[in-house]
């Protein structure tokens, strides 16, 4: 999720669930092509299983970017057709790219060529007037055919004119019937819903339907709510870490960061909501937002905020 997750963010989700398929931020081929492509590309072996989220539309440059991601060891390569940002429109990529199908299916079969890792992609259930069902099934059908087999199913449209990004996951009203409906007419397509799934029972209850479910803001703001997925979903019976013993975790991964210069705060920023719903938690989130982002910050800090947790 652009601005909210990066590399510490997946390192820290992948201590508190192993099997979940964690997503990069939406990175353009042009961020990738024309700037510094480690900048964005780099990530800890220990993220996987990972997805580079690609944002464009001009089929080679997919493709070289779509190359890039499997010499990198990306695990899926995903196309963004979901995003309706005005900055994005005017790219061409994107949620407006719903109303090219060819285009996007031109890029699907370059990405394909360019790699052996699975080639899917994000989208809406329509934009502006073009949301019929239809509509929806002709685009399926059209990327399908070019190769991509997995699509992962935002519930709701978008309204690429008047509404904010920000309103754009939030007005248009979700829609699961219409998700579920599209996997019972394209059986062999692998069919993952998101939208608006606040816990792991109703991700579960959503899998009675479609293959697979996709959590954005709810995992962010309770990173914890993940901690049962492994058991839950994957059938792993491991046993089930505390929170604070995740936070004990990431102490060589912030020790070797801060050796490379990383500001403590731009790893603990997507900690703050780890202990929510236990006593403590705002004391937690309060010291590491007074105290992370001072000079000098360190492992020290993290241990004071989570003596703040234990007291
Ligand atoms: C701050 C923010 C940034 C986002 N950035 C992306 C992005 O880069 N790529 C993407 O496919 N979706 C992005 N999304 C949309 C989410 O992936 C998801 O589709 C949407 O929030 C609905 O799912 P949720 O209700 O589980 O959050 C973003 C959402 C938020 C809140």
């Amino acid at each position: 999720m652009l601005d909210w997750t990066d590399r510490h963010c997946r390192y820290f989700l992948r201590q508190i669930t192993h099997h979940t398929l964690l997503y990069t931020e939406m990175v353009t081929t042009g961020a990738l092509l024309h700037r510094d492509p480690a900048r964005f590309l780099r990530y800890h072996p220990m993220e996987h299983p990972l997805a580079l989220q690609l944002g464009g539309s001009e089929p080679h440059e997919l493709a070289r970017c779509a190359a890039l991601a499997d010499e990198w060891g990306y695990d899926e390569i995903n196309l963004n057709v979901g995003c309706p940002s005005d900055r994005v429109q005017s790219g061409r990529f994107g949620a407006c790219l719903m109303a090219e199908p060819g285009l996007v299916a031109e890029g699907v079969a370059a990405m394909r060529e360019a790699t052996d890792r699975p080639v899917t992609l994000k989208h809406r259930i329509g934009i502006d007037e073009r949301d019929s069902y239809a509509e929806l099934t002709r685009f399926v059908e059209t990327v399908a055919a070019a190769g991509c087999s997995t699509f992962i199913v935002h519930a709701r449209k978008a309204w690429l004119q008047g509404l904010s990004p920000k309103e754009n996951r939030e007005v248009p009203p979700l829609d699961y019937p219409r998700v579920y409906r599209l996997k019972r007419d394209f059986p062999n397509l692998e069919i993952v819903i998101n939208g608006g799934i606040g816990t792991l029972q109703q991700a579960l209850s959503h899998l009675g339907q479609v293959d697979g479910a996709m959590i954005g803001r709810a995992a962010y703001q309770n990173p914890w709510m993940l901690a049962d997925a492994d058991r839950l979903i994957f059938g792993d019976d491991r046993s089930l870490p505390e929170p604070a013993s995740v936070v004990m975790q990431m102490r060589d991964y912030v020790a070797a960061e801060l050796s490379q210069g990383t500001p403590l705060h731009r790893i603990t920023r997507h900690m703050l909501g780890l202990f929510q719903g236990i006593p403590g938690a705002r004391a937690w989130r309060r010291h590491l937002s007074e105290h992370a982002n001072r000079p000098g910050a360190d492992w020290q800090t993290v241990l004071d905020a989570l003596a703040r947790v234990t007291q």
